[in-house]
């Protein structure tokens, strides 16, 4: 049995039944923590792209299933192998990984060999699922956690004690896309100061960038076509913002930066912007890709060879997520990575209107706050 401040039998969690559809917010049933696992109350969880991609997409095989993958919360059980994160620790969750393979043991757990079976298969890696109601199973460890729910069971590989004083709403979004974001300036393209960067998508995932690469001093061109997310682009630093409807969003950044910019990253996954964005580089210049949509892509080899560009993929920055978040939450304890500028929060109950306008565009960043539901909806 698990050590535990309070079993947690019950959550109340936002339950997805065929792919694209609404989801219902039911109770169901949650295990308890197996040695290796660390049960969290949900206090706040991000809505990221991804979680509107995979819920569009999800296998009918994998339903029902529970996502969310920015969530932070409050430990209120782990198991018995845990004994290094206590009981009433403020965490934020990340991804999974495995420990064990090359990429991990090279300190690259976001390429890890089991990162398909340990984020998205709908269940732990042996097929099992924490989750049930009246005994059949719900498919969950979404990023090892599905957190849309009042309760997530995460693991140990996947948590992150952070300080009490920090917001946990705030923190949420640190998890996924201000790791890959920040990450990909940070770990990954590594801008020296005075260089130039152009982002393309000024979503979450883009402005988490920005708000890195303005950070190291570099001039900082954003690309999106929602006039709201320019302007908030320029107020977090951007030196330019230009909206690709309306101009040729390649010949503008060249006013800014002559000979091409150092260095891109697209979020959008739409094949003619990362045209543009390949185009829009300088000679060495290197593009991140990091916006998750058409499997394949076309890249003109002239266009990477005449100039020596070359073209990444990243997944969560490149990050450990263990040493990477804290130091994040460093930066934006010193006012360095406003990410609460990104952020509308919403009820549990209004978790649909998140879904919805996060993928319209309306919000920047979704954050469900889970302060006003019972946190034991089953029990007394
Ligand atoms: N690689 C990873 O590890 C990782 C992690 C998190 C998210 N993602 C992915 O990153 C992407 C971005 O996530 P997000 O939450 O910021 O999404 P988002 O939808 O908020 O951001 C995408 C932005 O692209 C803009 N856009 C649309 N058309 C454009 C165009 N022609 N030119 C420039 N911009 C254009 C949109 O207006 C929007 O602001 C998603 O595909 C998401 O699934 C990947
Ligand atoms: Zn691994
Ligand atoms: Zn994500």
């Amino acid at each position: 049995m698990s050590e535990s401040a309070a079993s947690a039998e019950f959550a109340r969690a936002a339950v997805c039944t065929r792919s694209g559809d609404e989801i219902a917010i039911v109770d169901l049933e949650i295990a308890d923590p197996r040695a290796d696992e660390i049960l969290v109350r949900v206090v706040a969880a991000g809505v990221c792209h991804t979680d509107l991609t995979s819920r569009a997409f999800w296998p009918d095989a994998l339903m029902p299933m529970v996502f969310g993958h920015e969530g932070a919360g409050v430990v209120e059980a782990v198991g018995g192998d845990v004994t290094d994160v206590a009981v009433g620790a403020h965490v934020v969750m990340s991804f999974r990984s495995c420990g064990d393979c090359a990429a991990c043991v090279s300190g690259h757990p976001g390429y890890c060999d089991q990162f398909v079976l340990m984020n998205a298969s709908g269940g732990r890696p042996d097929g099992t699922t924490a989750l049930s109601i009246n005994g059949s199973p719900v498919h969950g460890s979404f990023f090892g956690q599905s957190c849309f729910a009042t309760h997530a069971m995460a693991h140990r590989d996947n948590v992150v004690v952070i300080d009490d004083s920090i917001d946990l709403v705030t923190a949420a979004p640190f998890g996924c896309s201000v790791q890959t974001g920040a990450g990909t300036v940070l770990n990954v393209l590594r801008p020296a100061s005075g260089s130039t960067l152009a982002v393309f998508g000024a979503g979450s995932v883009g402005l988490a960038a920005v708000m890195a690469a303005v950070a190291l001093d570099v001039t900082v061109i954003a690309v999106d076509p929602i006039a709201e997310r320019r302007n908030l682009s320029r107020e977090l630093g951007a030196e330019a913002a230009f909206d690709p409807s309306q101009c040729d969003v390649v010949e503008q950044i060249h006013t800014v930066a002559p000979a091409g910019v150092d260095v891109a990253i697209d979020t959008t996954a739409v094949g003619t912007v990362i045209d543009q964005a390949v185009a829009s580089l300088g000679v060495g210049g290197r593009l991140a890709l990091v916006g998750v949509g058409a499997p394949e892509l076309s890249v003109s080899m002239p266009a990477l060879m005449s100039k020596g560009r070359s073209v990444v993929g990243v997944i969560e920055g490149d990050s450990v997520p263990s040493q990477f978040l804290p130091e994040l939450l460093a930066m934006h304890r010193d006012g360095r990575l406003p990410v609460e500028r990104l952020i509308t929060t919403y009820s549990f109950d209004d978790i649909e209107d998140a879904l919805a306008q996060s993928a319209d565009g309306t919000v920047v960043k979704a954050v469900i706050d889970f302060s006003a539901v019972s946190s034991k909806p089953g029990r007394a």
